[in-house]
């Protein structure tokens, strides 16, 4: 469980760091699983444009049971009930790799401006990283600026109408958004971590990743969850597999 420090830490910056999430047990049969997961193909699956990498792979707790026993992983529902102060479920699943050498860049976004179009009323929703690899700042970490999920959003413009989960990302920010909200706030910060730690992150942080120039494949195993209030139906909803329908409730009973 988080202790009051680690609550407000996160209440403060942002995001949280979470040492040794995973036992060394269950780090290595999510390994296993998701090296199984990368033989398979399907419309989850997102690849680099060039290299035709892995990028993302959408719903990965569909292809191995390993992956669907983590977001049943009681230690997990908990912590995250500790962080959303009502009924929560799992809004959106992906494995995101990086590839070394190999591998594109996610521009600056907040990712409550995207999530706004699928039906999310508010930026209540939080995202918890496991890092799958060790991330250090050659292999394409998150960047983030630490409290500036309490901006609110930050101005960017519409780059490519047509982007959906695309690199070249639906909306931008401008170099000058990004200066003031730095100057504003904090300096950007790399979210690193060893293989079986992971981040917590807002919603609204604002945060990013360059390309893999180090020798370790990056991956990031990522839960967002979000309270089972903040959802409204959409027009023209993204796939299942992207954004889910099923608000099955995941607080731990009391
Ligand atoms: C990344 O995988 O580096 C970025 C993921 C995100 O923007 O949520
Ligand atoms: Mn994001």
């Amino acid at each position: 469980m988080l202790s009051s420090k680690q609550i407000s830490e996160y209440r403060d910056r942002g995001y949280l760091i979470l040492k040794n999430l995973l036992e060394k047990d269950e780090f290595v049969k999510i390994e296993k699983a998701i090296e199984d997961i990368e033989e398979m193909d399907g419309p989850e699956f997102y690849r680099e444009k060039d290299s035709r990498k892995v990028r993302t792979i959408f719903a990965p707790e569909k292809f191995h049971d390993a992956i669907q026993e983590l977001v049943d992983n009681e230690k997990i529902r908990g912590i995250i009930g500790q962080l959303i102060n009502s009924e929560f479920y799992l809004f959106q699943s992906k494995l995101n790799s990086k590839a070394s050498l190999q591998s594109g860049v996610w521009s600056w976004h907040q990712d409550f401006k995207f999530w706004r179009e699928d039906g999310m009323l508010q930026p209540d929703a939080l995202t918890l990283a496991i890092f799958l690899t060790d991330v250090d700042i050659s292999n394409g970490p998150i960047l983030a600026i630490p409290g500036s999920q309490k901006y609110g959003e930050v101005e960017s413009f519409l780059n490519n109408p047509d982007g959906v989960h695309d690199e070249n990302l639906k909306y931008l920010i401008k170099q000058e958004t990004l200066a003031k909200m730095v100057d504003e706030f904090e300096p950007i910060t790399p979210l690193l971590g060893k293989a079986g730690d992971a981040v917590i992150f807002s919603s609204n942080i604002l945060h990013g990743s360059y390309q893999n120039m180090g020798i370790v494949d990056r991956k990031l195993l990522m839960f967002t969850f979000n309270p089972t209030h903040n959802i409204k139906e959409v027009e023209n909803p993204r796939p299942e597999y992207m954004v889910k329908t099923d608000k099955r409730v995941l607080n731990l009973q009391s």
